[in-house]
């Protein structure tokens, strides 16, 4: 009798728990993409999700621009930015769940002369700057 009403009970808080996952707001991420650029110059990058533009920013030698969210419940949260400095210009995907879900939720970019490269303690992502004709 006890089992039975213990079992009763999981199936009628069933639909709670499952709507409770459903609007769980997922992992904060943050990301932070450094300017390690030599000679002082300026980092050009504007970041854009579906739903965000986080606007065209200048970064300047040795700074950051940093940013965070929450990662949706479909597991299909995207960022990507597009970088431009005066070695290489690129788009990049900067924040992709499927890449990034087990890679990180700090995750550090730096920007140099070769391009833009991804560290966390598990795995790098490295991005070199087109070839110039
Ligand atoms: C870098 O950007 C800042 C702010 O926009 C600007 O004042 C500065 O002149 C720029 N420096 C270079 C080397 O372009
Ligand atoms: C990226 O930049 C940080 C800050 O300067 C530095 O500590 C780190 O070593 C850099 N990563 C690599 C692998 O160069």
């Amino acid at each position: 009798m006890m089992h039975k009403n213990k079992i009763t009970i999981f199936f009628l808080l069933m639909p709670f728990l499952l709507v409770g996952t459903a609007i769980h707001l997922g992992d904060l991420i943050h990301v932070s993409v450094w300017n390690k650029l030599p000679g002082g110059n300026n980092l050009s990058i504007h970041c854009k999700s579906k739903d965000n533009d986080l606007g065209l920013q200048t970064v300047r030698p040795n700074q950051d621009f940093a940013f965070h969210f929450y990662t949706n419940f479909l597991g299909t949260t995207l960022f990507y930015c597009r970088f431009k400095t005066k070695y290489g210009e690129g788009v990049y995907d900067i924040y992709n769940y499927k890449r990034d879900v087990d890679r990180c939720n700090e995750c550090t970019w730096n920007v140099t002369q070769y391009g833009v490269f991804g560290y966390s303690h598990v795995s790098e992502v490295d991005f070199f700057w087109p070839k110039r004709p």
